[in-house]
């Protein structure tokens, strides 16, 4: 007796697609990211970074370069950084990455943020970057990857093998590693105390349960995906720690549903993107506490009374009830944003599935970009 195995279905672990597998497998590996490098009693993260620390206690700038999602990770990590390590952070497309005189190359660390380890405009700018004698360290997923040969250091993520062309779990534990690099520094330079470096990784070792809670509500976020599946366009906004993340949830939705889609940071709504808000196109905001959800709730405002229907992604039980809809995001302090990025790769997934999208295989796309 034989019985038929698809090697492709077994991958998939009883899901549809490869895609939603690693959206459901994002606590189990935020456990790998976290794992050991949590020091509760120090309040550090214990990394095994082997740049030297008095180097990285004299760095007085930061320029991350990456591509795609990634990029959003970067963004995400200055706003981690800046305020919590006192340097100056530069983020940039790596396509876009120039170097001009005019900085300390000596003080100045480039960090490469790449999931494969082998985007080409990653792996140039990295090149562009050395030039000058800058130190650089790869941020990514992969054990012996191009990028991992050519830098002074590598910071793994440990999210696993990701197969989808749409990246879910790197992103997520790319973030992940980034917080925790920014805790590693802040120690490190006395700018973070212990009792505080204690507070943020608390919520870091609470971050696989707060996705785990955001998994438990896909049946909310699969029947608004349902709904608004035919929009003429969808529009995601958020201030601070939530703009990247607006700008990734976007993202998510064009590669695999090819909707429109744009973030954009909640204030500038009124410099020119207002004109395109209409009764059919759903407003998803962030109005998490770590978020300035004052202030975004006056941008909700705005687009309501356009008639845009608007989904809040919420933490208290205050302004959000005035959106027409909201998906609960647990409280987490900086990593709120995050976890309501799970929250819209599952409403990515479910507009794309409802469209009956290729959601593995997108047009166009690939999972890794090795030319220039
Ligand atoms: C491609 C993928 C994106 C990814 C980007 C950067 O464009 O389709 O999902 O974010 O490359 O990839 P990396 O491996 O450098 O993180």
């Amino acid at each position: 007796q034989t019985v038929d195995w698809d090697a492709s279905a077994a991958g998939k672990a009883g899901h549809d697609h490869y895609m939603h597998k690693e959206i459901h497998e994002q606590p189990n590996a935020l456990r790998q990211a976290i794992s050991g490098r949590i020091d509760e009693l120090t309040g550090n993260a214990s990394l095994d970074i082997d740049l030297d620390e008095r180097y990285l206690q004299a760095v007085d700038e930061i320029h991350i370069v990456a591509c795609g999602t990634s990029y959003h990770a970067g963004l995400y990590a200055k706003e981690l950084l800046e305020p919590l390590v006192d340097l100056t952070v530069r983020v940039d497309l790596a396509s876009e990455y120039e170097v001009y005189d005019g900085f300390d190359s000596r003080r100045t660390l480039v960090v490469a943020v790449t999931q494969s380890g082998e985007t080409a405009d990653t792996l140039s700018a990295i090149r562009r970057a050395k030039a000058p004698g800058m130190t650089t360290l790869a941020v990514t997923n992969t054990v012996g990857s191009t990028i991992t040969r050519e830098v002074d250091d590598s910071l793994f993520i440990k999210a696993g093998p990701e197969i989808g062309v749409a990246a879910t779990k790197t992103f997520v534990s790319q973030v992940t590693a980034l917080a925790l690099f920014t805790i590693y520094l802040g120690r490190l330079r006395g700018t973070i105390s212990a009792g505080d470096g204690a507070d943020i990784l608390e919520n870091i070792r609470r971050l696989p349960n707060a996705v785990q809670s955001i998994l438990d509500a896909e049946p909310n976020i699969k029947r608004l995906a349902k709904q608004y599946v035919d929009s003429d366009a969808f529009f995601f906004i958020g201030r601070g720690l939530a703009y990247p993340v607006a700008l990734e949830s976007a993202l998510k939705l064009k590669e695999i549903s090819y909707a429109h889609a744009e973030g954009f940071a909640a204030g500038e709504l009124k410099h020119g993107p207002l004109a395109l808000v209409t009764k059919n196109t759903p407003v998803l905001a962030f109005l998490s506490e770590s978020a300035s959800p004052d202030e975004t709730f006056n941008n909700v405002k705005e687009v309501e009374s356009r008639g845009a229907p608007v989904i809040g992604l919420s933490t208290s039980d205050g302004t959000e009830s005035f959106c027409k809809h909201t998906i609960d995001i647990p409280s987490l302090g900086r990593l709120e944003p995050l976890v309501a990025n799970v929250a819209l790769q599952l409403f990515a997934y479910h507009v794309a599935n409802e469209m009956g999208r290729p959601i593995d295989k997108p047009r166009n796309l690939a999972k890794s970009v090795t030319v220039e």
